[in-house]
């Protein structure tokens, strides 16, 4: 696949939206021809866990509004709202969404939830984000979290998608952090970015769990052997990657939890649904 340089178009100063649960697109930036991701106002009330996930999208034909949920990709602090979004060519909402420009207006609708938050884990030394393709959005929002590096001495950020370019959005994201006035020196030396491809030459290849279950992981970043006692875990991918994820991490002696009862690891789907 040849992939045109990533195009950002963004706005200084949005206008106010006009239907109820509206926000205003200020930025949306073409990652790949099935890629994309744009920031919108922030509703003032609207205060939310990093990694969470809301319901947004446009208003349908029928006059009704037309939702999908979506990880929040931007952190709690932040003054405006990311999302990473997927663009499936038939897709109801993002055949649209993919097409939102500077000045749009999206619904959203304030009431955030969601598994992948740290008060649904016990506390650890070391915390694993383990992702593929748009699965990577919630960790976009935790690794801008202060809390993140405040409660764990490393943290390994592993997203695997199929190509290259696909990793683009998260390799600058995380190359953003060490400058960061607010974390980036709590970032450093405590962040292990482990992005690998499956079906393009990179020069870190294969699957998170052939990484994980081989070991390869552990020996690439001189870490021990996951452990129940110091690791914890958040997963985000497609049903059949959260399923083999989570075998391998009770493999480990770890626990999946929730908001009402943390462990050691907690699951979230990426999307509903086999493939595209
Ligand atoms: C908890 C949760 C959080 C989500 N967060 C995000 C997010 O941050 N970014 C995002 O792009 N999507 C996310 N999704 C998926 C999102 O809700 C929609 O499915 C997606 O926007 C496509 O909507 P659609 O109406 O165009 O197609 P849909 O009818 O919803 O989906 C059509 C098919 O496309 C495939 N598909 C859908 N979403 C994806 C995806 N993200 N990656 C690969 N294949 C996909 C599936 O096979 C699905 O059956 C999330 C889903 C859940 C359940
Ligand atoms: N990515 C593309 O360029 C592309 C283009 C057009 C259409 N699509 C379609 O879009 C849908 C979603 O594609 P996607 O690439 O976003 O997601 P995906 O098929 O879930 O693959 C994303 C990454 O996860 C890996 N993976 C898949 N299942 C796994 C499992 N059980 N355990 C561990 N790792 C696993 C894949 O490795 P493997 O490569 O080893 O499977 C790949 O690196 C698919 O139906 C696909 O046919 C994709």
């Amino acid at each position: 696949m040849t992939e045109a340089a990533p195009m950002t178009d963004t706005a200084e100063r949005p206008a106010k939206p006009h239907l109820p649960d509206a926000q205003i697109v200020t930025a949306v930036t073409h990652w790949t021809d099935r890629l994309f991701s744009f920031r919108v106002t922030r509703p003032r009330s609207l205060r939310f866990r990093s990694g969470e996930f809301v319901m947004i999208g446009l208003m349908g034909d029928t006059g009704k509004p037309l939702l999908r949920a979506y990880s929040i990709a931007s952190p709690a602090w932040d003054e405006e709202l990311e999302f990473y979004s997927i663009k499936v060519p038939d897709g109801p909402l993002t055949s649209r969404l993919q097409h939102i420009q500077v000045g749009d207006e999206i619904i959203l609708r304030p009431k955030p939830v969601g598994t992948l938050v740290h008060d649904a884990l016990l506390p650890g030394k070391r915390l694993w984000l383990l992702s593929t393709g748009t699965g990577f959005a919630p960790f976009a929002s935790l690794l801008r979290e202060p809390e993140t590096y405040e409660k764990y001495d490393q943290v390994i950020m592993m997203h695997t998608c199929r190509e290259v370019a696909e990793l683009e959005y998260g390799r600058q994201l995380v190359a953003s952090l060490e400058g960061d006035p607010l974390i980036g020196e709590m970032v450093a030396g405590k962040l292990h970015y482990y992005p690998t491809t499956t079906r393009e030459e990179f020069h870190h290849r294969g699957r998170v769990t052939d990484n994980l279950s081989s070991g390869k992981v552990f020996a690439d970043l001189g870490l021990p052997k996951m452990n129940p006692a110091e690791d914890r875990a958040m997963v985000c991918g497609s049903l059949a990657f959260n399923v083999d994820v989570k075998t391998l991490l009770e493999g480990f002696g770890l626990r999946e939890g929730a908001n009402s009862e943390p462990k050691e690891f907690v699951v979230e789907k990426a999307f509903v649904g086999d493939g595209i």
